[in-house]
């Protein structure tokens, strides 16, 4: 029924009728909070290139925690920062490195808080990358038992979740096979299934303290051209028993996020990334875009694209704005 019809701005004319054939509706729920822990106590020591986002002490992260619940947000995703990097990455598996600390800390304080725990060892590396490193590549067999000891010592410590973000292959089921084993036959894993080189990562690296010191991530981490490879990766991770499938970066991957839901029956997940927070942070602050507004769209684009999961630097924004 063509013009003069059909007249599409008639469901556009007042807030309430816009609100009444909203498609896509955002929640606290729907958001997961990135936190990074470090050693120490009092310490609060801000991102320089992600405002707003702190290294936190483990007494620290506990309190941001409790306001975190109080704001309805769905749960944290914690990043560990060890006092030592080594080689092995040793930090990553221990059952007394920071973040195993940390989340037996939060589960103590905070109970109701859902708590998700990055499994990756570019956080542990000196060199900082995310496996052993054998010939000046990361060895993809030998890291698989490193991620697996991780997962299960983060399970100990009372993760809810565990979240493998390091693009081994056979990772989701080396993970499964351990966390069976150990009797967490029953936690669940989200699987950074496709998660692509990007730059998008800058500013988290700098929160993380985990740059490569040689060389970069392409050799694991997937090109950002490809997306029939991404469906793939997906495949895997989710017969190997991935819960949750994760895309990462969100906003220039939306294609891949709704392939993703078009194609699997479980929760697809997206991050949106360090880059994407500090982007619209610092136009804001320069004064040439609506920094909140922004935000929103961006979450909003996101979800309708079929993530019902968004890892978040906004959470506590977005949270507070749909309160
Ligand atoms: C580490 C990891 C990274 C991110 C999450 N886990 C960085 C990387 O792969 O270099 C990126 C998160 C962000 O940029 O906000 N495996
Ligand atoms: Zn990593």
């Amino acid at each position: 029924m063509p013009f003069p019809i059909d007249r599409p701005r008639r469901l556009r004319r007042t807030p309430a009728i816009r609100a009444l054939v909203r498609e896509t509706h955002l929640q606290p729920s729907n958001f997961i909070f990135p936190l990074f822990v470090v050693e120490g106590e009092g310490i609060r020591k801000e991102i320089g290139a992600m405002p707003g986002n702190f290294q936190m002490s483990i007494d620290e992260t506990v309190r941001e925690c409790a306001l975190i619940h109080s704001l309805g947000i769905g749960g944290v995703i914690l990043f560990g920062i060890p006092k030592h990097k080594d080689e092995e990455a040793s930090g990553a598996f221990d059952d007394e490195g920071i973040v195993q600390r940390a989340v037996r800390a939060i589960k103590r304080e905070v109970p109701g808080l859902l708590v998700v725990t990055d499994v990756c060892n570019c956080e542990y590396t000196s060199h900082g990358h995310c496996g052993k490193i054998v010939d000046g590549d990361v060895d993809n067999d030998i890291t698989l038992e490193w991620l697996a000891a991780s997962a299960v010592s983060h399970a100990r410590a009372g993760a809810d979740i565990v979240a493998p973000s390091d693009m081994m292959d056979g990772r989701v089921a080396a993970i499964r096979d351990s966390l069976d084993e150990s009797g967490f036959s029953h936690l669940p894993i989200m699987a950074y299934a496709a998660k692509y080189a990007s730059s998008y990562y800058g500013p988290f690296r700098e929160a993380a303290e985990s740059a490569p010191q040689f060389g970069d991530r392409r050799t694991y981490q997937m090109d950002p051209a490809n997306a029939r490879e991404a469906m793939k990766e997906m495949a895997l991770d989710l017969e190997e028993g991935a819960d949750i499938l994760m895309v990462k970066p969100a906003l220039a991957y939306l294609d891949i996020i709704r392939q993703a839901y078009d194609r699997f029956e479980v929760p697809i997940a997206a991050y949106q990334v360090s880059g994407e927070f500090s982007q619209i942070v610092a136009a804001a602050r320069l004064g040439w875009i609506d920094g909140e507004r922004m935000m929103m769209e961006s979450l909003t684009s996101i979800k309708r694209a079929g993530a019902s999961i968004i890892l978040t630097y906004f959470a506590k924004d977005a949270a507070r704005l749909l309160q």
